[in-house]
C-alpha cells in the first residue's frame, strides 16, 4: 500500500545535515540508494541530488516502523520524518559529507514502489552502455551523471552570464530553415503544406548571425542546438550544442579575447582556472611542429632532422633527401613492445608517401653519427621514445611542386601528417605508461592563416576549408584565381589538447568578393543565387566588416568532466549509429502520416 505525501513538507534535502543539527527533526524526501538489514536495526541510505543520508529503523523503538521499512526495496521513494543524531565516532563515514550523523526515523511515507531495475544507481560498478542509454532516467540518477549535467549546467550559465556583461544579445534563430553549409548531410522536415518541399534543420546558425550583424545588433550569441548528418565518432553527436558568437567590426584578436573571457568563466565555475592570452601558431607551423592542425602542445613537437643525414645515406634508406625526415620524441616511454609496434604499422598501410623508420635504435647501428645529431636535434634524452618518419623515394618530378595550403607542400604536408598522427597514437602510449595525462593540464592554442581552399579529389575541385563565407586574408584577394592553393583565409580554430573546440572566422561583407569565392568553388551565379539569393541580396545593403566563431559546449564539458566520450555529458544522448534507445528513435511512421506529407518510401532501397 502506498502513503501520500498529504501536507508533508521536505525540510533538507539529503546531503546537508550535520553534528550542528543534531536534535533537530527533518523531513527527508527521496529515493532508496541502498538498504541493510542488521536484525533488529535497518539502515536505509535516501538519495537525492545533494547526496546520502543515512536512515536508521530501531525495531526496539517502534516496531511497526521496523516492520514497513523492512518491505522498502532499492529505488523506492520515500518521505522519513526522524530525529538528527550525531554518530559514535567509530561508526562515522568519512566518504559521505552526511557521515556524522544519521536520521533515527520516527515516520515512514512510501511515496512510490520501484521495479527492480537492470542496474543500481547507487553501485559504482557500471553497467553495459546500451542498457545505460535505455534506461537513461536511471543512469542519469548515478552520482557521476548528476556531477557532469549540474556541470554542464554551470558552464553555460557563466558563458551566458559572461557574454551578456560584455554586450552580447542572446537571440534565437529558426530551426526550420533551410540548408547551411558546413560539410554534413542535413535532416530534413518535410512540409505538409507544401508536398515535395523541405526545410532543413541548421548545421549551425551561420547565416542567420552573418544577417543579425547586417541587421545592426553588434555583437550576438546563442546556446543553440545544431544538426548535422555526419558519422558519428566519440566526438560528435547528430544534435550537437554550440556556443555560436558574431561580432561587427572585430579584428580576430577581439574574437580571440572574448573567447578567453568566456572561456575563463567557464572553467571557473568547473574549478579550474586557466591561463590567458593562449598561445598562437599559424597553420603551417603547426603542421611542421605537430603535423596537424589541432596539435596537442601536452607533449613536445616533432622536428625535421633532415639535415642529420648525409644525402647518400637517405638513398640508401630509400628514403626521398627532398623530403622531411620527421623526428617523433616521445618522453620517458622506453620502448616499445612488439604488440605495440603491431599496432601503430596501419596508420603507415595507405600513406604511400610516408614510411616509418620503425625507431632510432634500428639506424643507431648503421648510422651512429646522424643519429648522434638527430638525438641533440630533437632533444632526445635516455628514456626518451625517439621514432624517425620520412618521405618515401618518389620517382618523376620533383614532389614538392604541387601545393597545398598556405605553404607547407604537398608531399611535405603529406609526411608531416602521417608523423603527426603517429604522434598521436604514440602519446596515448605515454598516457599509459603514466597514468593517463594530468587532469587539469590544459594546453590552449589559437591555430590561425588556415588555408582558403582544399583539393576535394573526389569532386576533382576546390572547397571552402571553413566555409564559403570566409573572408581570405586582404594581401591574398589577387590570388584567388591565380592561385588558390596559396590563399590564407581570416579562420581560426582553437584547439585545446588536442581537441578541435571551436571555429571561425572573418566573414566577406563584400557582394563582389563573395561572388568571386563562389566562383573559385566553382559555383555557377545561378546556383549560388538558388542556395544563397537571400543572403547574397542581403550583402548589397549595407553590410559592415564582421566575424565570429562557435565553440562545442559538449567538447568543453566532456574535458572538463574527464569524460571520453560526448554521451557523458548529454542527458539524452544517440549512439554512434544516431539511435536514441530510451525512446526508441528514429521509427516508421504510419502510411496515414506519409500520405498527408506526399512522401513514398522505397522500401527495397530503405533496407540496402
Ligand atoms: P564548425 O563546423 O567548425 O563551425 O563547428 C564549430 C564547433 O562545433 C563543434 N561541433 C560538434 N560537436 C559535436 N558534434 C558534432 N557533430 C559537431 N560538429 C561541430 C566543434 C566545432 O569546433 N558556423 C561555424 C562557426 C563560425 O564560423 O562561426 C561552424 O559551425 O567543437
Amino acid at each position: 500500500m502506498l502513503d501520500f505525501l498529504g501536507d508533508l513538507r521536505r525540510t533538507h534535502t539529503c546531503g546537508t545535515l550535520r553534528p550542528a543539527d543534531s536534535g533537530q527533526r527533518a523531513v527527508l524526501m527521496g529515493w532508496v540508494n541502498r538498504l541493510r538489514d542488521h536484525g533488529n536495526l535497518i539502515f536505509v541510505d535516501v538519495r537525492d541530488r545533494t547526496g546520502v543520508t543515512q536512515v536508521v529503523f530501531n525495531k526496539e523503538l517502534n516496531p511497526a516502523l521496523h516492520e514497513k521499512a523492512a518491505h522498502l526495496g532499492s529505488e523506492y521513494v520515500i518521505a522519513v520524518t526522524g530525529l538528527v543524531k550525531q554518530r559514535e565516532p567509530n561508526l562515522v563515514n568519512k566518504n559521505i559529507a552526511t557521515g556524522e550523523i544519521e536520521l533515527v526515523a520516527q515516520e515512514l511515507r512510501i511515496l512510490n514502489v520501484s521495479k527492480t531495475p537492470p542496474f543500481l544507481p547507487g553501485e559504482p560498478v557500471l553497467p553495459n552502455e546500451e542498457m545505460r542509454l535505455k534506461y537513461r532516467y536511471l543512469d542519469l540518477r548515478r552520482e557521476k551523471m548528476q556531477f557532469n549535467i549540474e556541470m554542464r549546467h554551470k558552464v553555460s550559465l557563466a558563458i551566458r552570464r559572461y557574454l551578456a556583461e560584455q554586450g552580447f544579445f542572446d537571440i534565437e534563430t529558426p530551426f526550420m530553415t533551410r540548408s547551411t553549409p558546413e560539410g554534413a548531410r542535413d535532416y530534413l522536415v518535410p512540409s505538409r503544406v507544401y508536398p515535395g518541399s523541405f526545410y532543413a534543420l541548421p548545421q549551425s546558425p551561420q547565416l542567420f548571425k552573418q544577417i543579425l550583424m547586417i541587421s545592426g545588433f553588434d555583437k550576438y550569441f546563442q546556446i543553440v542546438r545544431c544538426f548535422r548528418d555526419e558519422d558519428l565518432r566519440a566526438d560528435r553527436q547528430p544534435e550537437f550544442t554550440q556556443v555560436d558568437l558574431e561580432m561587427t567590426f572585430p579584428q580576430p584578436d577581439r574574437v580571440f579575447e572574448v573567447v578567453e573571457g568566456f572561456l575563463t568563466a567557464a572553467f571557473r565555475a568547473a574549478g579550474q582556472e586557466i591561463k590567458t592570452p593562449f598561445l598562437r601558431m599559424t597553420y603551417d607551423q603547426a603542421i611542421r611542429k605537430y603535423g596537424s592542425d589541432k596539435p596537442d602542445l601536452r607533449l613536445p613537437s616533432m622536428t625535421d632532422v633532415r639535415q642529420a643525414f648525409a644525402p647518400e645515406n637517405l638513398k640508401t634508406l630509400n628514403v626521398d633527401p627532398r623530403l622531411p625526415v620527421v623526428a617523433i620524441r616521445i618522453p620517458k616511454v622506453g620502448e616499445l613492445s612488439r604488440k605495440e609496434r603491431d599496432d601503430i604499422k596501419p596508420l603507415f598501410g595507405e600513406r604511400r608517401n610516408a614510411k616509418l623508420f620503425e625507431d632510432a635504435k634500428r639506424l643507431e647501428k648503421s648510422f651512429p653519427e646522424a643519429m648522434a645529431k638527430v638525438r641533440e636535434l630533437s632533444g632526445a634524452e635516455g628514456d626518451d621514445l625517439l621514432v624517425l618518419v620520412a618521405g618515401n623515394e618518389h620517382p618523376g618530378e620533383h614532389p614538392s611542386e604541387s601545393i597545398v595550403g598556405p605553404e607547407v607542400k604537398q608531399h611535405d604536408a603529406a609526411v608531416y601528417t602521417a608523423a603527426g598522427a603517429l604522434r598521436v597514437a604514440l602519446a596515448q602510449k605515454y598516457a599509459e605508461r603514466h597514468g593517463a595525462f594530468r587532469r587539469g593540464d590544459f594546453h590552449f592554442l589559437w591555430v590561425t592563416d588556415f588555408p582558403m581552399f582544399e583539393w576535394d579529389e573526389e569532386g576533382k575541385r576546390w572547397a571552402a576549408a571553413h566555409h564559403p563565407f570566409t573572408s581570405p586574408h586582404e594581401k591574398d584577394m589577387d590570388k584567388l584565381e591565380s592561385d588558390p592553393a596559396a590563399v590564407r583565409a581570416l579562420a581560426y580554430d582553437v584547439v585545446l589538447n588536442g581537441t578541435e573546440l571551436g571555429s571561425g572566422s572573418i566573414r566577406i561583407h563584400r557582394q563582389d568578393i563573395q561572388k568571386k569565392i563562389f566562383h573559385a568553388l566553382g559555383m555557377s551565379d545561378e546556383e549560388a543565387k538558388a542556395r544563397f539569393g537571400f543572403f547574397l541580396e542581403a550583402l548589397e545593403y549595407g553590410t559592415p566588416p564582421h566575424g565570429g566563431i562557435a565553440l562545442g559546449l559538449d567538447r568543453i564539458v566532456m574535458i572538463l568532466a574527464g569524460a571520453d566520450s560526448l554521451r557523458e555529458v548529454i542527458p539524452f544522448p544517440k549512439t554512434a549509429k544516431a539511435v536514441d534507445l530510451m525512446v526508441d528513435a528514429p521509427t516508421p511512421v504510419s502510411e496515414a502520416q506519409l500520405k498527408e506529407l506526399g512522401i513514398a518510401v522505397r522500401k527495397k532501397e530503405m533496407k540496402a
